[in-house]
């Protein structure tokens, strides 16, 4: 099939090269020509796992080319998909201004029956939208239908997602798109569900508003487990054993930052509003959200009596494991709060410290961890990395000016960590946890 893909991001990079592996023809499109220059000499401009190899081997077998001619692209193919960012604009709803302009776009270069799929996180209604701006740009009129395929990748394993989705939605109020669409992905052989357009319009804004749910579930369970001396990681791991609630989405930590929950709680609180419902839960997931960098800080605060003049090492900036991505990162909002109070910040990220500096210069990014800790009053692990998990902490301790870690997302064992030395503080971890052991 002959697809191109409007928006070079995550979800329409890995969407197009996902495509071309299972050999179809795909035209990547994106306004920004440094970004198209990148992908056509075989560079990703994200980091994501496998993605390079990918797009080097597509490329070299000539299913993919990237473009900034997006009517061209259209001219060209059967399926178009839109894949434009939607950042939320100050009110918290989505900013549809890109998804306005690739529909325009599309609707001027028709030229025989296509189908436009909407990829892009996008608030309900905005297919009959999209249809419409297309049908007001058409300068001869043409068949096309409007079909929204919700996308649910994780950045980190977004390749992986993408060929191994848990099910593939897709919404149409014409059978004969939908039908077109389940075969441009039935080589996946994964669950497919037909929908209508809004029903796959919700699905992707209450699945995501749910996993957020349970985050912020039990981020409020591990305060309580704090004030009571109870366990969180121990309590979320009996719960998990309960099927109906599953062990996913249950640790308890500094929140959830990235490019999709806070936006799209945001916007579902939005949606719900408009049409005149209570948004309360909702409004709640962010509001526990929003509170647990504040809450961290408090307790490095408590622990170094003030933050004035004390040096904080930080582990971990991205807004999780295995990304570059830095958006809604919990790091932004920690470092930012003890700046506000004159700490001394230095830092450690895998991946993610350019990105950090254009925003922070003012903090010391360090070539590891050894290195951020030295000298530090406090050690604050903000994202897991795998490589924090293993480190020689007698060197850490050694080489700190006092051994406080705080761990932000429960990673380490609070009785090892306090048996060498360290005062160790875990959100909602008991003080003594116990014997943390499954018996079966
Ligand atoms: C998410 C959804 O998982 C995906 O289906 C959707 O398409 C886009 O949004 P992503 O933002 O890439 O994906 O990351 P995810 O792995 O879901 O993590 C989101 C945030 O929640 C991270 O900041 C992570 O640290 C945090 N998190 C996750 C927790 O704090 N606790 C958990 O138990 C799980």
């Amino acid at each position: 099939m002959k697809i191109a893909v409007a928006g070079a991001g995550y979800v329409g990079l890995v969407t197009g090269v996902v495509f071309a592996e299972l050999g179809n023809e795909v035209v990547c499109v994106d306004i920004d020509p440094a970004k198209v220059d990148a992908i056509n000499k075989g560079q990703s401009p994200i980091y994501e796992p496998g993605l390079d190899e990918l797009l080097q081997r597509n490329l070299e077998e000539e299913r993919l080319i990237a473009t900034t001619d997006l009517a061209q692209a259209t001219r060209g193919s059967e399926v178009i998909f839109i894949c434009v960012g939607t950042p939320p604009t100050e009110t918290g709803e989505p900013d549809l201004r890109h998804v306005d302009t690739v529909a325009a776009t599309i609707g001027r270069a028709l030229n025989g029956y296509k189908i436009i799929v909407n990829k892009s996180t996008v608030p309900i209604g905005t297919g009959d939208r999209v249809r419409r701006i297309i049908e007001q740009h058409c300068t001869e009129p043409h068949d096309f239908d409007v079909v929204s395929n919700p996308e649910f990748l994780r950045e980190g394993s977004a390749v992986a997602d993408t060929l191994n989705p848990d099910r593939i939605v897709i919404g149409a109020d014409n059978p004969r798109a939908a039908m077109k669409i389940v075969e441009l992905y039935a080589p996946l052989q994964r669950p497919m569900l037909i929908t209508n357009l809004a029903t796959a319009e919700i699905i992707k804004y209450a699945s995501n508003t749910f996993l957020a749910l349970k985050i912020s579930f039990i981020n409020a369970i591990a305060d309580l487990c704090e004030r009571t001396g109870a366990d969180v990681v121990q309590t979320a791991k009996a719960m998990g054993y309960d099927p109906r609630i599953g062990h996913a989405f249950l640790q308890a930590g500094l929140g959830f930052g990235g490019s999709c929950f806070p936006k799209d709680v945001q916007a579902f609180v939005h949606t719900v509003q408009r049409y005149g419902l209570d948004p309360t839960l909702f409004e709640q997931i962010l509001a526990i959200n929003d509170a647990r960098p504040k809450q961290f800080v408090a307790r490095i605060r408590e622990r170094l009596g003030g933050l004035s003049e004390r040096t904080i090492a930080l582990l971990g900036l991205s807004f999780k494991p295995n990304t570059d991505d830095i958006r809604e990162a919990r790091s932004l909002e920690i470092i930012r709060l003890l700046l506000q109070e004159g700490a001394i910040v230095r830092a450690y990220d895998p991946v993610a410290m350019p990105r950090v500096q254009a925003i922070y210069p003012q903090i010391t990014y360090c070539r590891n961890a050894y290195e951020a800790a030295e000298n530090a009053d406090a050690l604050a692990l903000i994202t897991e990395w795998n490589e924090f998990r293993q480190l020689n902490f007698e060197r850490i301790r050694n080489s700190m000016r006092q051994p406080n870690l705080f761990d932000g997302r429960n990673v380490y064992d609070p009785q090892r960590m306090r048996k060498l030395g360290f005062y160790y503080y875990g959100i909602g971890r008991a003080v003594d946890n116990g014997d943390d052991k499954t018996v079966l």
